[in-house]
């Protein structure tokens, strides 16, 4: 595949790459406003976690995934290859759709044991990112079919081209656990409507454990994941014209064990007034205020098992690391 006569020409590599926006500029623009303004509407202050990942904001995710405390990525992609062979053998997908794929690194082990992978849609609405993986998949994998959908997972699946033969679907990295249980029901039922017959769903899900190491994943000692906590409120200051000063907040994050979730907040440590013109506000804000800006859910088999369930999908297997660290699930929709 390396040798130089196999690179595949800029207009094969377009022939073979369809690139689809359905969330533009604009849109994400006016998402974002709705969100500030009801997220700033009432107690407690919070933001959906989506907005963390401009260029900004993915670099410093794609540092977390190398931090020594944030063992999810390491752990999840050390499971992928014989996960992949166990598919490739059992249910030989000849098409695979990835929400939020990032830089396809995981695509790519999966694709590198599925012969029969013939196209890979993937939908993500971090456009240049999304292109720029899908463009180099398509130019290393010369028979590969790549569409990518730029859009948002809750409202876009629906732009999702129907299965060219039998469909795996990819949900991976434990983003499921950025969703409280309505919303990844419903968004588990969406991918579920996009699977057909004999489709299948592997979710990759961070599992509970010790409060120490959850706590220490996501307050890493080097301050990155303070810093991308930060970040959200740098694409608002961007995007909205604000003046929040990122500095004047203190990351937390902290595991509630009543609700099995990861909890990281940006808490005010000085009085400051933020203006915020895009959405006409002006904050008054206090030290000790506080914004949510993301949870993240711990699961075990069981609750994966009856969050499948709740969205119409049967568990068929379950993948872990001897440590139990983390889970992918195999999933088929219930018949
Ligand atoms: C990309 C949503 C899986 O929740 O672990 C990393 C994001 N937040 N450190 C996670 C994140 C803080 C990450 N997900």
């Amino acid at each position: 595949m390396s040798s130089p006569d196999s690179v595949p020409s800029p207009a094969d590599v377009a022939a073979r790459c369809r690139f689809e926006v359905r969330t533009d500029d604009a849109a994400f623009l006016a998402m974002l406003a709705e969100d500030v303004r009801r997220g700033f509407a009432r107690r407690p202050w919070s933001l959906p976690p989506k907005y963390f990942y401009d260029d900004a904001g993915a670099g410093l995710f794609d540092r977390i995934t190398e931090l020594p405390e944030y063992y999810l990525t390491r752990v999840e992609e050390s499971l992928l290859p014989a996960v992949a062979r166990a598919i490739a053998r059992d249910q030989r997908p000849t098409d695979i759709v990835e929400l939020g794929p990032g830089s396809c690194r995981k695509a790519r082990t999966l694709i590198d044991a599925i012969a029969t992978a013939a196209r890979y849609v993937a939908v993500d609405f971090g456009r240049d990112g999304l292109a720029r993986a899908v463009t180099s998949l398509a130019r290393d994998y010369p028979r590969l079919h790549v569409h990518a959908v730029v859009g948002d997972f809750a409202t876009d699946l629906v732009h999702v081209p129907p299965p060219a033969g039998r469909r795996l679907a990819l949900f991976l990295g434990s983003t499921i656990g950025n969703f409280d249980p309505e919303g990844s029901r419903r968004l588990l039922a969406g991918i579920r409507a996009t699977l057909g017959a004999n489709g299948s769903l592997l979710v990759g899900v961070d599992l509970v454990k010790d409060r120490a190491v959850l706590e220490a994943a996501y307050d890493d000692a080097a301050g990155v994941t303070r810093e991308f906590n930060r970040n959200v409120l740098r694409v608002i200051n961007r995007a909205l014209g604000a003046d929040f000063v990122p500095e004047a907040f203190r990351h937390v994050a902290r595991y509630e064990e009543a609700t099995r979730r990861i909890e990281m907040h940006l808490v005010a440590e000085t009085a400051q007034r933020v203006r915020l013109p895009g959405v006409d506000m002006v904050l008054d804000i206090e030290p000790g205020d506080d914004i949510w800006t993301e949870s993240s859910y711990k699961f075990t088999r069981a609750s994966t098992e009856a969050m499948l369930r709740d969205a119409g999908l049967t568990l068929e297997a379950w993948y872990t690391d001897d440590a139990q660290r983390f889970g992918l699930a195999l999933a088929r929709p219930a018949s």
